[in-house]
């Protein structure tokens, strides 16, 4: 089951992300959480021990094992295996959840990154491909680090939104990124709804079969992220309406 999330700055993309990633571990699934946005947070969100964290190289810094592993010119699908062991060594691990760095997407000037970006490419295509488990992607709303080739392995791209004009809109380029890229099965979901009036505003920007639900505002978790900027999700706490989420999270993903 292989599931990115994206929309526009501040939706809370990664709140909702750790949220699941919480959900299908409680429900014993083996989880790797990704960290696919610049800004990393979703570590931080779970509640992963920090100093662990800043060890974390991310995947696209990794020179050596880049250097060492791409020597054949790039052909990095045909060395998938090594590309596992990869991801083994380098996750941290928490009980069912593996965590995994993407670092951003390296783009241009006069250097060519060419290597780096095929070898992050490979790192996906193993995870999106090759592994029985729960993947969760946590991306930025420019979903840079999927292509036409990776996205094929997503089965569900759920892209959040606040009940805010700027916020749809923004949905809406993602929406159609996603499309672009061939992406299959694409959803809204609303957070952070406080008022029936913003359900329905939601409803009416979008259709039944696009809207996959919406996430109320959590007094809780908005005053936790007022005071800390580490696990405002540490404990088993779960934004609200979660476990529906989760629910059709399972519906769609097996259609
Ligand atoms: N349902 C909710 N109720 C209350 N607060 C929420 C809810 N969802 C997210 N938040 C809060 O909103 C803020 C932004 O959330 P988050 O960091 O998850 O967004 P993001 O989309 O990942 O942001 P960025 O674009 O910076 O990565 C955080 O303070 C988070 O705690
Ligand atoms: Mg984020």
């Amino acid at each position: 089951m292989k599931i990115a999330v994206s929309g526009k700055g501040g939706v809370g993309k990664t709140t909702v992300a750790a949220s699941m990633v919480k959900a299908f571990a409680s429900n014993n699934y083996k989880v790797y959480a990704i960290d696919a946005d610049p800004d990393v947070s979703l570590g931080l969100t779970l509640g992963l021990p920090i100093e662990e964290l800043k060890k974390l190289k991310p995947l696209i810094d990794m020179k050596e094992v880049i250097d060492g592993k791409s020597s054949g010119g790039g052909l990095l699908f045909d060395l998938n295996p090594e590309v596992e062991d990869v991801i083994e060594e380098y996750s941290f691990k928490q009980g069912q959840v593996h965590f995994l760095r993407m670092g951003g997407i390296k783009q241009g000037g006069s250097a060519c990154y060419c290597k780096e970006n095929s070898f992050l490419n490979a790192v996906l295509n193993s995870l999106l491909f090759d592994q029985d488990e729960v993947v969760i992607l946590d991306m930025s709303a420019g979903i840079e680090h999927l292509t036409r080739g990776t996205s094929e392995g997503v089965n569900l791209m759920i892209i959040i939104t606040e009940p805010t004009k700027v916020s749809v809109q923004t949905a809406r380029v993602v929406q159609q990124l996603a499309q672009d890229l061939g992406i299959k099965n694409i959803k809204i979901l609303g957070n952070k709804v406080r008022h029936e009036k913003e359900e329905q505003f939601l409803q009416s920007q979008f259709s039944e079969n696009e809207l996959m639900g919406v996430i109320r505002f959590d007094e809780n978790i908005w005053e936790k992220a007022m005071n800390t900027e580490t696990g405002v999700l540490a404990e088993e706490n779960l934004l609200p309406n979660m476990e529906e989420v989760y629910k059709s999270i399972l519906e769609e993903v097996s259609k």
